[in-house]
């Protein structure tokens, strides 16, 4: 596996030919946010040796190179999710590639249900904790040390500097943005409302079907992480309201201006 993460970044590399600040994940419906950066290199994933293609409604798989508030910033649009099949390694690939590229800040986005219930549909809410209830660990199998230790601190998995970054952002804008903890299930079904009870009893805020596999990777190799997530759709033990990927769509799009500005904000300011 190495060799191919390593082959695939030295073809970054010889393209990009830079180190960027930060790599950025957009997650369903939060697609646009990739216009909003000036390209210098844009790259389909059909035309980088060993990347995984997308197959889902909303990610189009495209990486992206170029400058966002003055920051150089590689955008990835369209992410690998377990439930199309993608073994762990598959779902992660790309942020093994970020970090032999030199990237250290690593930022993720995702459309979630919402179990809190101070939430409404389009809120946008700070990842400060999650918990992994997906069935398969990234990181089973034989440890490569050359990319990080056996047994991996989790202590910190989102930087507090960045999440303290992005408040302020949103506090100057009038934003109103929560903090919570996003508890990752496999999908690719939405939860029951005895499941969405589960999350919410467990001590989750929300739920979704990405992210976590690829924040403990990244934490694996040390790399700094924020994640804000778009509440989409909302469920609890006494909500039973029918949820569907294009509901999804609509709430992310709508939240998009949200995401934007403390997108925009938090490069711009952090460091
Ligand atoms: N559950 C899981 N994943 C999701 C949801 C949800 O309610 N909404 C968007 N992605």
């Amino acid at each position: 596996m190495l060799e191919k993460i390593k082959e695939t970044a030295d073809f970054i590399k010889n393209i990009i030919q830079e180190t960027p600040d930060f790599a950025v994940v957009l997650g369903s419906g939060l697609g646009k946010l990739q216009n909003e950066v000036e390209p210098i290199h844009v790259l389909e994933y059909k035309d980088i040796p060993n990347f995984p293609q997308t197959t889902v409604v909303g990610h189009t798989g495209k990486l992206i190179y170029g400058i966002l508030e003055g920051k150089k910033v590689l955008m990835m649009s369209g992410r690998f999710h377990y439930y199309e099949g993608h073994s762990m390694e598959t779902v992660t690939f790309p942020i093994r590639v970020f970090h032999l590229l030199g990237i250290t800040n690593l930022i993720l986005s995702n459309a979630c249900g919402g179990v809190n219930p101070a939430y409404k549909i389009a809120d946008i809410v700070i990842l400060k904790d999650h918990i992994n209830m997906m069935p398969e660990h990234p990181l089973r199998g034989k440890n490569i040390d050359e990319l990080g230790p056996r047994f991996v601190d989790m202590s910190e998995p989102y930087n507090k500097k960045m999440i303290a970054v992005a408040e302020q952002v949103a506090s100057n804008q009038n934003i109103n943005i929560h903090q919570g903890i996003y508890v990752a299930l496999q999908g690719p079904t939405f939860e029951t409302p005895a499941e969405y009870g589960m999350i919410k009893a467990i001590g989750g805020d929300m739920v979704g079907m990405s992210t976590v596999p690829e924040v403990i990777v990244a934490k694996h190799m040390g790399m700094d992480v924020f994640c804000m997530s778009v509440i989409t759709d909302l469920g609890g033990p006494d909500i039973a309201f029918a949820v569907s990927h294009e509901e999804v769509l609509n709430a992310a799009n709508k939240a998009m201006p949200n995401v934007i500005t403390v997108v925009k904000g938090l490069i711009k300011n952090y460091q």
